[in-house]
Protein backbone atom coordinates (compact mmCIF):
# COMPACT_ATOMS: atom_id res chain seq x y z
CA UNK A 1 0.00 0.00 0.00
CA UNK A 2 2.80 2.52 0.71
CA UNK A 3 4.69 1.88 -2.29
CA UNK A 4 1.30 2.56 -4.19
CA UNK A 5 0.69 5.61 -2.49
CA UNK A 6 4.58 6.11 -3.17
CA UNK A 7 4.32 5.61 -7.13
CA UNK A 8 1.02 7.54 -7.59
CA UNK A 9 2.68 10.74 -5.15
CA UNK A 10 6.04 10.09 -7.36
CA UNK A 11 4.23 10.48 -10.49
CA UNK A 12 1.66 13.42 -9.33
CA UNK A 13 4.66 15.66 -8.52
CA UNK A 14 6.41 14.58 -11.72
CA UNK A 15 4.03 16.48 -14.05
CA UNK A 16 4.86 19.45 -13.49
CA UNK A 17 8.61 18.72 -13.14
CA UNK A 18 8.44 16.88 -16.43
CA UNK A 19 6.40 19.83 -17.93
CA UNK A 20 8.57 22.58 -16.74
CA UNK A 21 11.43 20.57 -18.39
CA UNK A 22 9.99 19.92 -21.81
CA UNK A 23 9.16 24.14 -21.73
CA UNK A 24 13.04 24.83 -21.44
CA UNK A 25 14.26 22.00 -23.80
CA UNK A 26 11.63 21.96 -26.04
CA UNK A 27 8.93 24.58 -26.34
CA UNK A 28 5.58 25.35 -24.81
CA UNK A 29 3.52 23.30 -27.50
CA UNK A 30 5.66 20.27 -26.55
CA UNK A 31 5.10 21.51 -22.80
CA UNK A 32 1.32 21.30 -23.09
CA UNK A 33 1.48 17.91 -24.81
CA UNK A 34 3.42 16.42 -22.04
CA UNK A 35 1.25 18.19 -19.41
CA UNK A 36 -1.80 16.90 -21.16
CA UNK A 37 -0.66 13.14 -21.77
CA UNK A 38 0.60 12.75 -18.69
CA UNK A 39 -2.44 14.17 -16.55
CA UNK A 40 -4.78 11.97 -18.14
CA UNK A 41 -2.58 8.70 -18.38
CA UNK A 42 -2.72 9.32 -14.29
CA UNK A 43 -6.02 8.00 -14.93
CA UNK A 44 -5.64 5.63 -17.94
CA UNK A 45 -3.57 4.58 -20.58
CA UNK A 46 -3.52 2.41 -23.45
CA UNK A 47 -0.74 1.65 -25.54
CA UNK A 48 0.30 -0.83 -28.39
CA UNK A 49 3.27 -2.33 -28.64
CA UNK A 50 5.44 -4.03 -31.53
CA UNK A 51 6.88 -7.41 -30.47
CA UNK A 52 10.40 -6.99 -32.25
CA UNK A 53 13.21 -9.82 -32.04
CA UNK A 54 17.00 -10.13 -33.15
CA UNK A 55 19.09 -12.49 -33.50
CA UNK A 56 22.81 -12.18 -31.85
CA UNK A 57 24.27 -15.24 -33.73
CA UNK A 58 26.01 -14.59 -36.88
CA UNK A 59 27.73 -11.33 -37.40
CA UNK A 60 26.61 -7.77 -36.24
CA UNK A 61 26.87 -5.07 -38.65
CA UNK A 62 28.33 -1.95 -36.98
CA UNK A 63 27.50 1.86 -38.53
CA UNK A 64 29.52 3.94 -38.83
CA UNK A 65 28.01 7.13 -37.14
CA UNK A 66 28.81 10.66 -39.13
CA UNK A 67 30.50 12.28 -35.91
CA UNK A 68 33.19 10.89 -33.49
CA UNK A 69 32.05 9.21 -31.04
CA UNK A 70 33.05 7.20 -27.83
CA UNK A 71 30.92 4.12 -26.39
CA UNK A 72 31.53 2.87 -23.00
CA UNK A 73 29.19 1.40 -20.53
CA UNK A 74 27.40 3.69 -18.37
CA UNK A 75 27.69 4.22 -14.18
CA UNK A 76 25.71 4.80 -11.76
CA UNK A 77 27.25 8.32 -11.47
CA UNK A 78 26.09 9.18 -14.97
CA UNK A 79 22.49 9.81 -13.87
CA UNK A 80 23.22 13.21 -13.87
CA UNK A 81 24.58 14.19 -17.39
CA UNK A 82 21.86 11.57 -18.80
CA UNK A 83 19.83 14.04 -16.33
CA UNK A 84 20.61 16.77 -18.80
CA UNK A 85 19.24 15.57 -21.41
CA UNK A 86 16.43 13.70 -20.33
CA UNK A 87 12.99 14.46 -17.60
CA UNK A 88 13.73 14.45 -13.81
CA UNK A 89 11.16 11.44 -13.86
CA UNK A 90 13.36 9.70 -15.99
CA UNK A 91 16.55 10.63 -13.87
CA UNK A 92 14.76 8.44 -11.05
CA UNK A 93 14.08 5.49 -13.09
CA UNK A 94 17.92 5.31 -14.49
CA UNK A 95 18.65 5.39 -11.18
CA UNK A 96 16.33 2.40 -10.08
CA UNK A 97 17.57 0.46 -13.42
CA UNK A 98 21.45 1.44 -11.89
CA UNK A 99 20.34 -0.18 -8.35
CA UNK A 100 18.87 -3.62 -10.11
CA UNK A 101 21.11 -6.31 -10.73
CA UNK A 102 20.73 -7.49 -14.42
CA UNK A 103 20.15 -3.98 -16.26
CA UNK A 104 23.42 -2.44 -18.18
CA UNK A 105 23.70 1.40 -19.38
CA UNK A 106 25.68 1.99 -22.61
CA UNK A 107 26.18 5.82 -23.54
CA UNK A 108 27.88 7.41 -26.36
CA UNK A 109 30.11 10.75 -25.92
CA UNK A 110 30.84 12.62 -28.01
CA UNK A 111 33.08 16.22 -26.95
CA UNK A 112 33.09 14.76 -23.49
CA UNK A 113 29.34 14.94 -23.20
CA UNK A 114 27.11 12.01 -23.24
CA UNK A 115 24.38 12.31 -26.31
CA UNK A 116 22.46 8.99 -26.36
CA UNK A 117 22.54 6.17 -24.31
CA UNK A 118 20.37 2.84 -24.70
CA UNK A 119 19.60 -0.36 -21.84
CA UNK A 120 19.35 -3.90 -21.99
CA UNK A 121 17.79 -5.80 -19.25
CA UNK A 122 18.06 -9.91 -18.33
CA UNK A 123 14.80 -9.56 -16.84
CA UNK A 124 11.51 -7.78 -17.65
CA UNK A 125 9.94 -6.32 -14.78
CA UNK A 126 6.23 -4.84 -14.89
CA UNK A 127 6.56 -2.07 -12.82
CA UNK A 128 10.33 -1.31 -13.79
CA UNK A 129 9.89 -1.39 -17.58
CA UNK A 130 5.50 -0.74 -17.68
CA UNK A 131 5.86 -4.51 -19.76
CA UNK A 132 5.32 -7.99 -19.67
CA UNK A 133 7.12 -10.06 -21.26
CA UNK A 134 8.53 -13.77 -20.91
CA UNK A 135 11.93 -13.86 -21.75
CA UNK A 136 14.03 -17.04 -22.04
CA UNK A 137 17.48 -17.11 -20.17
CA UNK A 138 19.32 -16.86 -23.87
CA UNK A 139 17.24 -13.56 -24.71
CA UNK A 140 17.86 -9.96 -23.24
CA UNK A 141 15.59 -7.16 -23.20
CA UNK A 142 16.41 -3.70 -25.16
CA UNK A 143 14.58 -0.49 -23.80
CA UNK A 144 14.90 3.19 -22.90
CA UNK A 145 17.14 4.37 -25.99
CA UNK A 146 17.76 7.63 -26.30
CA UNK A 147 19.78 10.08 -28.98
CA UNK A 148 19.98 13.99 -27.30
CA UNK A 149 17.59 15.69 -30.28
CA UNK A 150 20.75 17.79 -32.05
CA UNK A 151 22.60 14.83 -32.38
CA UNK A 152 19.64 12.80 -34.45
CA UNK A 153 20.13 11.19 -37.48
CA UNK A 154 23.95 10.73 -37.28
CA UNK A 155 23.93 7.13 -36.99
CA UNK A 156 24.94 7.71 -33.28
CA UNK A 157 21.78 5.11 -31.67
CA UNK A 158 22.60 2.66 -34.48
CA UNK A 159 26.30 2.28 -33.62
CA UNK A 160 25.25 2.39 -29.62
CA UNK A 161 22.89 -0.43 -30.64
CA UNK A 162 25.47 -2.46 -32.39
CA UNK A 163 27.84 -2.11 -29.60
CA UNK A 164 25.60 -3.08 -27.12
CA UNK A 165 24.36 -6.29 -28.93
CA UNK A 166 27.95 -7.48 -29.44
CA UNK A 167 28.44 -6.90 -25.71
CA UNK A 168 25.40 -8.79 -25.22
CA UNK A 169 26.22 -11.70 -27.76
CA UNK A 170 29.80 -11.65 -25.77
CA UNK A 171 28.16 -12.31 -22.78
CA UNK A 172 26.23 -15.49 -24.00
CA UNK A 173 22.94 -13.98 -24.84
CA UNK A 174 21.41 -15.53 -28.44
CA UNK A 175 18.53 -13.36 -28.98
CA UNK A 176 17.30 -9.79 -28.21
CA UNK A 177 13.37 -8.92 -27.35
CA UNK A 178 12.15 -5.51 -27.84
CA UNK A 179 9.18 -3.67 -27.44
CA UNK A 180 7.89 -0.35 -30.02
CA UNK A 181 5.21 2.15 -29.87
CA UNK A 182 3.39 1.43 -32.97
CA UNK A 183 3.74 5.30 -32.92
CA UNK A 184 7.37 5.65 -32.40
CA UNK A 185 8.26 5.68 -36.33
CA UNK A 186 11.76 6.77 -35.80
CA UNK A 187 12.87 3.67 -33.58
CA UNK A 188 10.68 1.50 -35.17
CA UNK A 189 11.98 2.10 -38.84
CA UNK A 190 15.87 2.07 -36.84
CA UNK A 191 15.59 -1.22 -35.31
CA UNK A 192 14.09 -2.81 -38.88
CA UNK A 193 17.47 -1.25 -40.80
CA UNK A 194 19.21 -2.80 -37.89
CA UNK A 195 17.61 -6.40 -38.95
CA UNK A 196 14.95 -6.79 -35.81
CA UNK A 197 11.61 -7.98 -37.44
CA UNK A 198 8.28 -8.04 -35.80
CA UNK A 199 6.89 -11.48 -34.16
CA UNK A 200 4.06 -10.03 -32.31
CA UNK A 201 2.01 -7.46 -31.02
CA UNK A 202 1.72 -6.24 -27.13
CA UNK A 203 -1.39 -3.90 -26.06
CA UNK A 204 -1.29 -2.34 -22.08
CA UNK A 205 -4.26 -0.67 -20.44
CA UNK A 206 -4.09 0.54 -17.13
CA UNK A 207 -6.97 2.29 -15.60
CA UNK A 208 -5.99 4.03 -12.35
CA UNK A 209 -3.34 1.40 -10.85
CA UNK A 210 -4.93 -2.06 -12.29
CA UNK A 211 -3.06 -2.72 -15.47
CA UNK A 212 -3.93 -5.10 -18.07
CA UNK A 213 -1.23 -6.74 -20.57
CA UNK A 214 -2.67 -8.94 -23.81
CA UNK A 215 -0.51 -10.17 -26.12
CA UNK A 216 -0.73 -11.83 -29.76
CA UNK A 217 1.63 -12.79 -32.42
CA UNK A 218 1.65 -11.80 -35.97
CA UNK A 219 -0.27 -14.02 -38.11
CA UNK A 220 2.64 -15.66 -39.84
CA UNK A 221 5.68 -14.86 -37.92
CA UNK A 222 7.59 -17.73 -36.84
CA UNK A 223 7.96 -18.40 -33.33
CA UNK A 224 10.86 -16.63 -31.23
CA UNK A 225 13.29 -19.35 -32.26
CA UNK A 226 15.22 -22.22 -30.83
CA UNK A 227 16.94 -23.24 -27.99
CA UNK A 228 20.42 -21.99 -27.75
CA UNK A 229 23.96 -24.26 -27.61
CA UNK A 230 24.68 -22.48 -24.27
CA UNK A 231 23.39 -20.92 -21.48
CA UNK A 232 24.54 -16.72 -20.70
CA UNK A 233 27.54 -17.13 -19.13
CA UNK A 234 27.89 -16.02 -15.59
CA UNK A 235 28.43 -12.24 -15.01
CA UNK A 236 28.06 -9.50 -12.88
CA UNK A 237 27.31 -6.61 -14.81
CA UNK A 238 30.60 -4.93 -14.38
CA UNK A 239 32.45 -6.22 -17.09
CA UNK A 240 33.86 -3.30 -19.15
CA UNK A 241 32.87 -2.47 -22.65
CA UNK A 242 34.39 0.38 -24.70
CA UNK A 243 34.76 1.84 -28.03
CA UNK A 244 35.80 4.70 -30.15
CA UNK A 245 34.31 5.51 -33.85
CA UNK A 246 35.69 8.38 -35.67
CA UNK A 247 34.32 8.81 -39.38
CA UNK A 248 37.10 8.99 -42.16
CA UNK A 249 35.49 12.08 -43.90
C1 LIG B 1 14.74 6.65 -31.94
C2 LIG B 1 16.07 7.37 -31.69
C3 LIG B 1 16.74 6.73 -30.47
C4 LIG B 1 16.98 7.21 -32.92
O1 LIG B 1 18.27 7.73 -32.61
P1 LIG B 1 19.28 8.27 -33.74
O2 LIG B 1 20.61 8.43 -33.10
O3 LIG B 1 18.70 9.45 -34.41
O4 LIG B 1 19.27 7.04 -34.74
P2 LIG B 1 20.20 6.83 -36.05
O5 LIG B 1 20.80 8.13 -36.50
O6 LIG B 1 21.15 5.73 -35.74
O7 LIG B 1 19.12 6.38 -37.12
C5 LIG B 1 19.29 5.23 -37.92
C6 LIG B 1 18.17 5.12 -38.92
O8 LIG B 1 16.90 5.05 -38.24
C7 LIG B 1 15.90 5.71 -39.04
N1 LIG B 1 15.38 6.88 -38.34
C8 LIG B 1 15.91 7.50 -37.26
N2 LIG B 1 15.12 8.54 -36.90
C9 LIG B 1 14.10 8.57 -37.79
C10 LIG B 1 12.94 9.40 -37.93
N3 LIG B 1 12.71 10.45 -37.10
N4 LIG B 1 12.06 9.12 -38.92
C11 LIG B 1 12.29 8.09 -39.77
N5 LIG B 1 13.38 7.26 -39.68
C12 LIG B 1 14.25 7.50 -38.69
C13 LIG B 1 16.60 6.14 -40.32
O9 LIG B 1 16.47 5.10 -41.25
C14 LIG B 1 18.03 6.31 -39.85
O10 LIG B 1 18.97 6.19 -40.89
P3 LIG B 1 19.25 7.48 -41.87
O11 LIG B 1 19.41 8.68 -40.99
O12 LIG B 1 20.52 7.07 -42.58
O13 LIG B 1 18.05 7.58 -42.77
C15 LIG B 1 15.86 8.90 -31.45
O14 LIG B 1 15.01 9.40 -32.46
C16 LIG B 1 15.26 9.23 -30.09
O15 LIG B 1 15.99 9.42 -29.12
N6 LIG B 1 13.92 9.35 -30.02
C17 LIG B 1 13.22 9.66 -28.75
C18 LIG B 1 13.25 8.50 -27.78
C19 LIG B 1 12.71 7.23 -28.36
O16 LIG B 1 11.68 7.22 -29.02
N7 LIG B 1 13.40 6.13 -28.05
C20 LIG B 1 13.03 4.79 -28.47
C21 LIG B 1 12.26 4.13 -27.41
S1 LIG B 1 12.03 2.41 -27.81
Amino acid sequence: MKEIAERVLNKVTDIPKDSLYALRTRGLPEAIRILARETRSLFFNNVELVILACSLEGPIKVPEPRIPIRIRQGRPEDTNPLGDIVSPSYRRHYRRLFAREGSFCFVAIHQAEIIAFCWASTYVDPELHRARLQLEPWEAYPHDAYTAAEYRRMGVQSALIAHRNTWLRDQGYKRIIALVRTDNTASLTMLHKLGYQEVGRLRRQRILLWHRFYQRTTAGSTSRGSAPLSPPREQGGNGSSQVEYTPET
